[in-house]
Parts: structure tokens; sequence; C-alpha cells
């Protein structure tokens, strides 16, 4: 072991050694390795300080100090990377934090699904379109989900494209997090036209009055509202690490501590369907240094989780470990327990966050794939009871959400029907969220926390 508890073996490329499920498969192995070549020579995207940071506010979560709120698309598109999407995006999750922290009475730690989350696992790779066998898309950082054989293909240059739009993304959201737009003084302003117009848009604004009128009342009385931490919201990045020849090009060496670092996004996490233990996944991310997510489904192992768990965080490092548990309204009561028990007895740190969206899928008629809010509330609700009743803290949330006004999710207070589904169904991959009923879900999940 080194210093940093790291397997001596490894470096950024031994996982290449490793089986690694679910990688697209380049067509030229020479084309691939130059572009990975380029990309390992570009600035890295966020920085070691800012992921020490991030793991020090997860511990934060583990010991119930800190709740963590986790969202964003289910996948991010190159055509959908502009201004007013990543705005959108950022205001949901800037309002369902402050919903928490003000309602909560908990810091919330905000993590995007965002700026790197180009790439998606599949249950197979090759699809028949028309009687034609394709690859399948593989998110935009591999192929174009455009139904052509050449679209489909794999190509390199992709990875290049979604590193510069992760950079450009993160760049807005550094400037719009830093530059005022994030600022407490707005909480008012990010309140949406179409959302106003809503029950929960006016609970919304009923507590962004509230907010307002105390720092007025600072202000009157002579206390600084100008500090950074009122007019600067603290947001982190993250996605699935899936595509390994990308993670290890943007993986650098900390000139300060000497650790490595994925500086593709400050947290990372390993996907249900690679997460074996002899993986190639699981002996990447053991080596680098940034907090970890790891989602957990209803087929897992309780020997191969705490034994995956152990592998990556030899040292129980608090912050180091997020678990994303998924495992759907209806059977959340039978996986979670077992497996809050085996982690609590096995003495190992982690983050309990629940994934509510992903087990709850399901088609509707007109042919939609589609999530009931009441069943996304009801996993929700399981998760902190279970919680509570095994004496763990349920410590964060992961959704899948956007600022849009979208009719992908059934449900919420406006009751949307499955027949409503078509009106503006726009996800290519899951069904999200709308800006309203995520307003909804934290005003709900503010309650749970606060109890
Ligand atoms: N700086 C604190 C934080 O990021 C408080 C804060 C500023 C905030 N802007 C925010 C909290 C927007 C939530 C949303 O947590
Ligand atoms: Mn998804």
């Amino acid at each position: 072991m080194s210093k940093n508890n790291q397997p001596s073996t490894w470096t950024k490329t031994s996982y290449r050694s490793k089986i690694a499920l679910q990688q697209p498969n380049w067509p030229d192995k020479e084309h691939y390795e130059r572009v990975l070549t380029t990309l390992a020579s570009l600035p890295p995207l966020v920085f070691a300080g800012e992921i020490r940071e991030l793991k020090a506010r997860l511990a934060q979560a583990v010991r119930g100090e800190a709740f963590l709120l986790q969202g964003g698309d289910c996948s991010e598109e190159f055509a959908r990377c502009t201004a007013p999407n990543i705005r959108e995006t950022l205001k949901v999750l800037l309002q369902m934090a402050v919903i928490l922290t003000y309602a909560g009475n908990k810091p919330v730690v905000k993590v995007g699904r965002i700026a790197g989350q180009y790439a998606k696992p599949r249950s197979s790779d090759t699809e028949l379109v028309n009687g034609l066998e394709m690859p399948s898309y593989r998110g935009d950082m591999a192929n174009s989900a455009e139904p052509e054989l050449s679209a489909r293909t794999p190509d390199p240059e992709r990875l290049l494209q979604g590193y510069h739009m992760s950079a450009a993304t993160m760049n807005l959201l550094r400037a719009f997090t830093r530059g005022g737009f994030g600022s407490l003084h707005r909480v008012q302003a990010w309140n949406q036209e179409f959302v106003k117009q809503s029950p929960m848009g006016r609970s919304y604004e009923r507590m962004a009055k509230q907010i307002s009128n105390a720092l007025k009342f600072m202000d009157t009385i002579g206390i600084a509202t100008d500090s950074p931490q009122l007019k600067e919201a603290q947001f982190f990045t993250s996605h699935e690490a899936l595509f390994l020849g990308y993670e290890e090009a943007m993986t650098r060496e900390d000139s300060v501590d000497g650790g490595w670092y994925d500086c593709s996004a400050h947290m990372l996490w390993i996907g249900d369907r690679t997460r074996q233990i002899d993986g190639a996944h699981v002996e990447f991310l053991s080596g680098v240094h940034n907090p970890l997510g790891m989602k957990v489904g209803p087929h897992y192992d309780t020997d191969t989780i705490l034994a995956v768990i152990e592998r990556l965080n030899p040292a129980n490092e608090s912050g180091r470990m997020t678990l994303i548990t998924r495992f759907g309204a209806n059977a959340i009561e039978k996986h979670l327990p077992p497996l809050l028990r085996a982690v609590k007895r096995a003495g190992l740190n982690v983050l309990w966050t629940c994934d509510p969206m992903h087990a709850n899928t399901f088609s509707s008629e007109s042919g939609h794939k589609t999530r009931d809010f009441e069943n996304i509330l009801s996993e929700l609700r399981c998760f902190f009871e279970l919680n509570w009743a095994e004496g763990t803290i349920p410590g964060g949330v992961h959704f899948e959400l956007t600022g849009d006004d979208v009719t992908e999710c059934i449900g919420g207070a406006r009751q949307l029907s499955p027949d409503q589904l078509g009106l503006r169904y726009l996800t290519t991959c899951d069904p999200r969220l709308n800006a309203e009923q995520s307003l909804e879900m934290a005003f709900q999940i503010a309650e749970m926390i606060r109890s």
C-alpha cells in the first residue's frame, strides 16, 4: 500500500488488463489511442482541492450534518448543451436545495448529473432497427442515437467533443454559481413563470419571500449580506464513470498532495452493471481519490457489495463511498434492510442515498417510458423509514430531473395523466421530473429530513 492506501500495483492504466463491460467498440484502435493522448494533455475540468472539499461535505452527510442532493438528466446530449438548458437545470437544483435547507434545516450538498453525463450502459451491444443490426446507442460520447449504421458506429472524436461540451458546461456553471446567479438574493427570481402558476410555485414563492425578508432585515440592522456564503452557491458535478479511456485520460496527479484524481468531475459513480469486484471499473476507481457513488439494485449479493466497498475504500474514509440504492417502491422493503444491516455490522462508513427513479420505470399504454410521482415518493418514504428503523442515516437523494416543463413522469400536484405524456416528451433516455414535480418532491423530502 502507498501512503494513500492505493494498492501498489495501481496505475491509471492498470484497469486495461481487466474485463471492462459496457465499452463502445471503437473500430479504429489507433484513432482511439490518439484521442486519449490528446485528452490527456488538455486541462482538467475540476481540481483536486474541489474534489477534497466535496469529500469533506459528504463526510458531514454521513454523520447526518448535511444532505446530498444529486440530480440532472438521465443522459446529456450534445445538441442540448445550451445556456438556457444548463441554466434551467441549475435553477431547479438550486430551488430544491433552498427548500431542503430552509424547510428541512440541513445544509445541502449540491451535485449535478451534468458536465459529463454522456455515456450510457445498454443491455445489448447491438439492436435491430428495421431489420438491420447496428450498434446500440451508448450516449453522445460514443455514437449518435440516429438509427443509421454510420451514425451508430462509435467515433472517438466524440470523446473529444464530449470533453469540450463538458468544459463549456462547467464554465457556465462556474459563472452562474459564482457570478451572482446563484446568490440567495435571487431566490425569488429563480421561480419560473410556468411554475409560479402552480400550487408548488406558490409554496415556493412564500418561502422565497421569507428568505428575502430575512436578508432585508439583516441588511437593515447592518449585517453584511454580500458575503460569498450568501452570494455564491457551492455546486459540484458528477457522472457515471463508464468509458474508462476517457476517465483515464482525465486522471491527473495532484501537484500538492501527490494522489491521483479523476478530474473529469468531482464525484463519479459506478453502475449496477459494471461493479464486478475483479472488473476494470472497480480497478480503475480504486486508485483515484474522488468521492465515489455505487448504484445497488435488487439483484445485489451482500458479500460482494461489502467486498467492493472494502476494495474501493480500504481506509474506511468517510465521504469516499456513497451507496445509491434503487430497488423500486415495491421491493425496497425487501432489499434495503438486509443491506443496511450488513454494512452497519461490518462497520463501513458509507453515505446512504436513494435513487427512487430507476426501478420505478414502466411503459404507458401510449408506449411512453414513464414513472409515477407516487411511486417515486413512496420509495423515498420507505427509504427514510427503513433507515430510521435500522438506526442508519438517510443522507441523500438522486434524481433524474430537468428545469423544463416536460411531461415525462405522471402524477404530482397537477396530476399529469398518461394521455398527456405526448405533449412535451423530450427525453431520449429515461423520463425526468419536470421543474414543478421537482419542487414538490423537495417539499416532501424537507418534511422527512426535519423530523
Ligand atoms: N453558499 C451556501 C451554499 O452553497 C448558501 C447558498 C448560496 C445556497 N446560494 C445558494 C444554498 C443556493 C442553496 C442554493 O450552500
Ligand atoms: Mn437513467
